[in-house]
């Protein structure tokens, strides 16, 4: 049934995080670990559907029936999403048989769902032949998580797995999504960067994540700007000070400090300075942790036993509630901080963590 082998990769979250709803700025890069799709075109207008993580029949679905009031709760919804997405915006898509399989961790906030949203729209882009550029992709992935899914998430996820490259991470404005490639190649420096995989898991569709969205656009609405990224880092005192409700006030003050941390890590990368970059890490932990209050004890110890280890910098990544935290170290010190991070855990009997080097990777690609 082949007609062709796609992939999409998980990203990870340098800096900028909780800014893509709010037209700020991200710098995520994309994971080795990426989701795989080997994919057919279907003349009858069934899109079928097997994965190599949900073991049993495939899933059969009519295209023609696809509708967001049809989401099911599995997997499936997702690349169902897809297909609903593309039709809705006036492509003609028809049947696809796809076998998926992934190596991206799920549930770990290093977006398994863009990378399965992404390799199916990429499959289908190019089977039939809708000329799709990659910025209007990832859109209509987003839309699909957000209208199909349920997930209200910004644009950050389909984007990186959609337009990373290899050894770079990715400069991305939300607001227009006009993007720049940053080289980023640490293991040059004698540096690494390590995701600690909490294996604590988060679901965004539940309520924090829209909360968190809903205080953003109340901030933005009490100041009379379209988007908190409209609120600049010189302003920020004046305008924290026309907010009464005290906890939109603290998701304000995030919001604008790390759009203006996204700013300052960009230049330390592009003067070379990538040991500068450490400590933004780990006050954009503080910010997560005290103003937007989205990370939980698990993340908080990797931040604190790896900075107790002499890590360079380090915080939460994605969405929180769970999930991963990276850590910036020299390369020569990574064992002794990854071993510090694991006998924390260790010692409060807590799962043991998974950890790995991040090396920024390729985006989504046509593999045969
Ligand atoms: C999740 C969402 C993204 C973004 C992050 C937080 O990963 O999918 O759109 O909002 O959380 O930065």
């Amino acid at each position: 049934m082949t007609d062709g082998v796609w992939a999409a990769p998980g990203r990870v979250n340098l800096i900028g995080e909780h800014t893509d709803y709010n037209d700020g700025f991200v710098m995520p890069f994309a994971l080795p670990h990426t989701t795989v799709a080997t994919a057919a075109r279907r003349d009858d207008g069934v899109l079928r559907l097997h994965s190599a993580d949900a073991p049993g029949d495939p899933v059969e679905l009519r295209v023609a029936d696809l509708a967001p009031g049809r989401r099911t709760g599995a997997w499936t919804d997702y690349p169902a999403g897809v297909v609903w997405a593309l039709a809705e915006a006036g492509h003609r898509v028809g049947g696809l048989e796809v076998r998926y399989t992934s190596t991206v961790p799920t549930g770990a906030g290093l977006s398994s769902s863009a990378a399965l949203e992404v390799v199916t729209a990429l499959a289908l882009n190019d089977l039939y032949g809708l000329g799709l550029e990659r910025g209007p992709l990832a859109r209509l992935c987003r839309r699909a998580e957000n209208a199909y899914v349920g997930a209200p998430t910004g644009i950050m996820d389909q984007t990186a797995s959609a337009s990373c490259t290899e050894g770079h991470a990715l400069h991305l404005d939300t607001r227009d999504l006009s993007r720049r490639q940053i080289p980023f190649d640490l293991a040059a420096h004698g540096l690494e960067l390590l995701v600690v995989d909490t294996r604590v898991r988060h679901a965004h569709s539940e309520g924090a994540y829209g909360r968190r969205r809903a205080g953003c656009e109340a901030g933005a609405a009490a100041l009379g700007v379209g988007a908190l990224r409209d609120v600049s880092h010189e302003g920020l005192a004046d305008a924290l000070a026309r907010i009464d409700d005290a906890e939109v006030r603290a998701l304000v003050r995030h919001v604008v400090t790390e759009n203006h941390r996204v700013e300052r890590v960009v230049a330390h990368a592009e003067a070379g300075d990538f040991r500068a970059i450490g400590p933004v890490l780990t006050e954009g932990h503080a910010s997560l942790r005290d103003d937007f209050r989205v990370s939980c004890p698990e993340l908080d110890l990797v931040v604190d036993s790896a900075l107790a280890a002499g890590a360079l910098g380090a915080r939460m990544t994605g969405g929180g509630f769970g999930g991963s935290a990276i850590v910036l170290t020299e390369s020569a010190a990574s064992p002794a901080v990854a071993g510090k991070v694991l006998g924390a855990f260790e010692e409060r009997s807590l799962t043991a963590p998974r950890v790995f080097t991040a090396v920024p990777s390729a985006g989504a690609h046509r593999v045969s």
